[in-house]
């Protein structure tokens, strides 16, 4: 299942514009603000798809029910662009445990390159809803790594794999390399282009970079 927010007019549009604008980007405290506030709209989309039980709440006058989500959630993200967007997800799941993965680009003589994967510290995510994010979701190769990485040390009652920007190729890998059962794919928007660097044009540009600055 895919599902794409931006084909829905939402304020969403907004912030993914803003992330997207070349002017814009020069404010990192906003380039970082936008992805969290994105964070907290994807989470309250997948609220919608969480389990709920009833409750009875006393207010000061009375007796209300309700029903609240019951769903144990891990949110797991892909250092280091989707720290922001982690925030954002942990602003509205507010008891989630929270897992890291780190790879990184291993590049090669001839300018390929393999996604390395170094670290990964995570909680116990049997029988969890596992949110895994990455903000941009360009080769798909980092985000099957991660998912293998996590799901060999338990496996999710369902998953959502979420991301800001993502490539036609990106989704095509993941659909192709990940077993889909129990998988709820999430993106703001889809670009048709992928560079041979693994870039998605249109795009943003470097997350991470735009976010925390460039590195060496
Ligand atoms: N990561 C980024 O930050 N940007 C891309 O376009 C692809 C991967």
């Amino acid at each position: 299942m895919l599902h794409i927010l931006a084909q829905k007019n939402s304020l969403l549009n907004q912030f993914i514009a803003e992330l997207r604008d070349k002017e814009v980007q020069k404010d990192s405290l906003r380039f970082r603000k936008n992805m969290e506030r994105i964070g907290e709209v994807f989470a309250y989309e997948i609220s919608k798809h969480l389990d709920y039980k009833e409750k009875e709440i006393t207010t000061p006058l009375g007796v209300s029910k309700i029903n609240i989500p019951t769903s144990k959630i891990v949110i797991a993200t892909i250092l280091r662009a989707g720290l922001p967007f982690h925030n954002g997800l942990l602003n509205y799941f507010d008891t989630a445990e929270n897992a890291f993965i780190s790879a990184h680009r291993k590049y090669h003589k001839d300018g390929s390159f393999t996604i390395q994967f170094e670290h990964l510290s995570s909680p116990d995510i049997e029988g969890k809803i596992l949110v895994l994010s990455d903000p941009m979701l360009a080769s798909g190769a980092s985000m099957e790594i991660a998912y293998k990485a996590l799901i060999e040390r338990g496996k999710p009652k369902h998953t959502h794999i979420v991301t800001i920007i993502a490539s036609n190729q990106g989704i095509n890998y993941v659909k192709k390399h990940i077993n889909m059962k129990n998988v709820t794919i999430w993106a703001g928007n889809v670009d048709d282009e992928l560079t041979s660097k693994s870039y998605i044009v249109p795009g943003l540009g470097d997350a991470g970079d735009l976010a925390f600055g460039s590195k060496m």
